[in-house]
């Protein structure tokens, strides 16, 4: 059974989607789930799932090996941030090539980069009365929102959406494909 490592730093919603889909399917497993906020709902979920979590802080991430040594221990076919907030350590992206894929709500390379994260984006899509937004799942490099990407949906934005609104179809979209795109690309591994 192929083995996933999910980062996440908040609700945790897509690593319960992810984490349900393939307990339903068999083909792999959430192994594990990362995380940088003692108080992020991904937590109670994890405890919910029964899946192991660890929590560390800036410094055990940027400057100890205690991430890495973890990941060691569980031998991941694929790591997944969703919705992980921090920015993930050359050596960390070195030691997993092509093997961390990230989930953006929008159409990068539209409103990705420092800042363009969770309700900032969504927000800003609606500001620039953008008529369709969406969401890309991508490798991980070492710049944000940067690497090859894999796939992309798209979602109709209308004039009466809001940041709360567009959030909740951005959502949706990704609890339908974010599992499955997992799911294909770890029968390349
Ligand atoms: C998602 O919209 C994801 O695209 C973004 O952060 C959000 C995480 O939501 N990177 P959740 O924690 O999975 O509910």
């Amino acid at each position: 059974m192929k083995k996933i490592v999910v980062f996440a730093s908040g609700s945790g919603s897509n690593a319960e989607r992810i984490a349900t889909y393939f307990a339903e399917k068999g083909s792999a497993k959430v192994c594990l789930i990362l995380c940088n906020n003692p108080q992020a709902g991904v937590l109670a979920r994890a405890k919910r799932l029964e899946i192991p979590s660890l929590v560390f802080d800036r410094q055990a991430f940027y400057k100890t090996n205690v991430v890495l040594d973890v990941l060691a221990t569980q031998q991941p076919d694929l790591i997944v941030l969703a919705g992980f907030l921090w920015k993930v350590p050359e050596n960390l992206i070195a030691a997993y090539p092509n093997r961390i894929l990230n989930i953006h709500p929008s159409l990068l390379p539209k409103y990705g980069g420092k800042g363009m994260y969770g309700d900032h984006v969504h927000q800003a899509v609606v500001t620039n009365s953008e008529k369709e937004s969406g969401i890309t799942i991508h490798f991980v490099n070492e710049h944000y929102d940067e690497g090859n990407i894999l796939f992309q949906a798209k979602t109709e934005v209308l004039p009466t959406d809001t940041a709360d609104t567009l959030a909740e179809k951005i959502h949706l979209l990704e609890y339908e494909h974010f599992p499955k795109v997992i799911e294909e690309w770890l029968k390349t591994c």
